[in-house]
């Protein structure tokens, strides 16, 4: 969704803009911008599409600027065209402003500043927050700032421009991502840290309600306009995981940095087979006051806290439910100080996950976060924070942020079991440690898969199903594949298919069946059956031959793991399924059309 760039430095800023734009792309875009203060004016640089046009145009007009924002725009209000993307002008041309998030009143405040003359050019939410800012403006830029922030409700991070203070630039957050980046040269600003990390590892997360005035040499930060201080903290991922590294697409790299990433979170997480996380107080005391485990989360995170469902119902005995939090969060939630609430997310900026996690947190509920993204607004908000150590991902379609988010979520289920009794803690931590050789095992047969890839690139459509935690890997592989290959996919408990789905079985008809979960394995050949007797072409994914054969269907390999686990193994042949249909149907992987990878709105 949106990205943000911003420079304040010595030298120019151009390049680093447009490389900061480049560098936030895989966040879904549909136009872009630029500002910088030039030849004593505020000048503008916007196209529709990809960057590069954007490059040229700034190279075909001469820009340069040692102050500068820019904007990836991900459509929200208005059609994506040069007059809806940002940067946005105040009448005056005094004020640019690059804005990500919704301002909410904007419509009445549209109203009002028309009724006083003021003239608008586009169909955005942001163009009112330069004409706020022109409108307060007398010569005074932090009452400016102040009183427009005070006028504008919803969730805003914004990148200011005033053409009276050149070497300025000013930072908002309110809801929304942004950050400041301290190099030696320059400093700077951006929505996520891979567009900062090429310049430098010094980042301060600023706070909601913090606002920013930042030039080469300095930095002030302001709340409730008050001169605070923030940490400056030292980012510690390497700048080449951001890069492909000699893969065709990120979404690939992702796949294979899969292994890596659950060693990484085994060594940290598990020391001589005991589980320590740095950042939780989940204690036998208060375990022992949680009536009931509710997880909250969006898309494949979502599908996470489905397998993490039965695992915690299973293992600690607590019921446990999971909710998207969209839904959550615009219902009458029963939440209590006995809940305790685990949102999960990759990115950490999620705003219905976010919005979800604030909900429960004021009705009184425990909380806890499975979140990748350091410092990020929901490892903020969280009583609890265990990060998923899977580095940046820059692939829309996520991979190692769910197998990640999995892996911590077994082990917050053992680690508060043990707590009440378990008493087969070290078959399942030593079943872990194996799923980073499983998930290798499937890597060394991508061959193979890409093969059964080939078959399916003029399927229409594709029905996944599973029971129990073969359910909540359906729910994951259908999802990876409609959404990078555009075929239409669906998964079902399979159990409920007979509720209606199967009507929609007929001759040719591909069904993809899960049988992982193999304690459940009769109850799903009968399934498998009943599809088949309908004309379906079944795919059985297992791990040996045995439900393929009886069926008469296909095998589709996946790995042996144990039962409880099985969400996680098994999902990796189906993302490098879905790679490779959608590298056949020569769609975009790393950027499927509509989709943001972060959904701040
Ligand atoms: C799908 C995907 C999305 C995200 C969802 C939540 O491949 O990536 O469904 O899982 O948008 O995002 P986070 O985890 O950042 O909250």
């Amino acid at each position: 969704m949106c990205g943000i760039v911003g420079f304040a430095g010595k030298n120019d800023g151009v390049n680093f803009l447009l490389e900061g734009l480049c560098k936030l792309e895989y966040r879904g875009y549909d136009s872009s911008g630029i500002a910088l203060y030039c030849n004593d004016e505020i000048k503008i640089i916007k196209t529709v599409g990809r960057i590069e046009k954007l490059a040229e145009k700034c190279k075909s007009d001469k820009v340069s600027g040692n102050a500068g924002i820019g904007h990836t725009r991900w459509a929200t209000h208005g059609k994506p065209s040069e007059e809806n993307s940002h940067p946005h002008l105040s009448n005056n041309l005094k004020f640019a402003v690059v804005h990500n998030g919704i301002i909410e009143n904007y419509i009445e405040l549209r109203q009002e500043l028309e009724q006083e003359g003021f003239v608008f050019k586009s169909e955005t939410d942001t163009e009112v927050i330069p004409n706020l800012l022109q409108k307060y403006y007398n010569g005074d830029l932090k009452n400016a700032v102040n009183k427009t922030i005070s006028r504008i409700k919803g969730s805003y991070a914004l990148g200011i421009l005033c053409k009276d203070y050149p070497d300025m630039l000013v930072a908002v957050k309110q809801f929304s991502p942004i950050i400041i980046g301290i190099a030696d040269d320059c400093n700077i600003i951006a929505s996520d840290v891979t567009a900062i990390a090429p310049k430098t590892q010094k980042i301060i997360y600023i706070e909601d309600g913090d606002v920013a005035y930042i030039t080469a040499n300095s930095v002030e930060i302001y709340s409730d306009s008050l001169m605070v201080e923030r940490r400056i903290s030292i980012i510690d991922w390497d700048i080449n995981t951001a890069e492909k590294g000699g893969y065709g697409h990120f979404m690939m790299k992702e796949i294979y940095e899969q292994p890596a990433v659950l060693r990484r979170i085994l060594k940290e997480y598990l020391k001589d087979n005991e589980i320590c996380f740095p950042n939780i107080n989940i204690d036998k005391e208060l375990i022992k006051e949680i009536d009931r485990i509710v997880i909250i989360a969006c898309g494949s995170a979502y599908h996470a806290g489905v397998a993490a469902k039965y695992l915690f119902e299973e293992i600690t005995g607590i019921p446990t439910e999971v909710d998207l939090a969209s839904e959550f969060r615009y219902r009458n939630p029963i939440i209590t100080e006995k809940t305790l609430t685990i949102a999960i997310s990759q990115s950490g900026e999620t705003a219905d996950t976010i919005a979800a996690l604030t909900e429960a947190k004021r009705r009184g509920s425990k909380t806890a976060c499975v979140v990748n993204a350091v410092g990020s607004s929901i490892a903020k908000i969280a009583d609890n924070v265990i990060y998923t150590l899977a580095g940046p991902e820059i692939a829309v379609a996520t991979t190692k942020g769910y197998t990640s988010q999995l892996l911590c979520l077994y082990l917050l289920a053992i680690f508060m079991a043990e707590k009440i009794s378990l008493d087969h803690k070290a078959e399942l931590i030593k079943e872990l440690n194996k799923l980073p050789s499983k998930t290798e095992e499937v890597l060394s047969v991508q061959e193979k898969i890409a093969d059964v890839a080939k078959r399916f690139t003029k399927t229409k459509s594709i029905f996944f199903i599973g029971r129990n935690m073969d359910f909540a890997a359906a729910l994951e592989a259908s999802l990876k594949l409609k959404e990078i290959s555009y075929i239409h996919s669906e998964a079902f408990a399979a159990g409920e298919l007979k509720h209606g789905t199967i009507s929609l079985i007929e001759e040719g008809t591909h069904v993809i069946a899960l049988c992982g979960y193999e304690r459940l394995n009769d109850k799903l050949l009968s399934n498998i059956r009943e599809v088949i007797a309908r004309g379906a072409d079944v795919l059985c994914a297992a791990n040996n031959r045995n439900m393929a054969s009886s069926v008469g269907a296909d095998l589709f390999s996946i790995p042996k793991t144990h039962p409880l686990f099985t969400a996680l193994a098994e999902v990796v042949p189906f993302q490098i399924f879905a790679y490779y249909v959608a590298l056949y149907k020569g769609c975009d992987i790393d950027k499927p059309r509509n989709l943001a990878k972060s959904v701040t709105v």
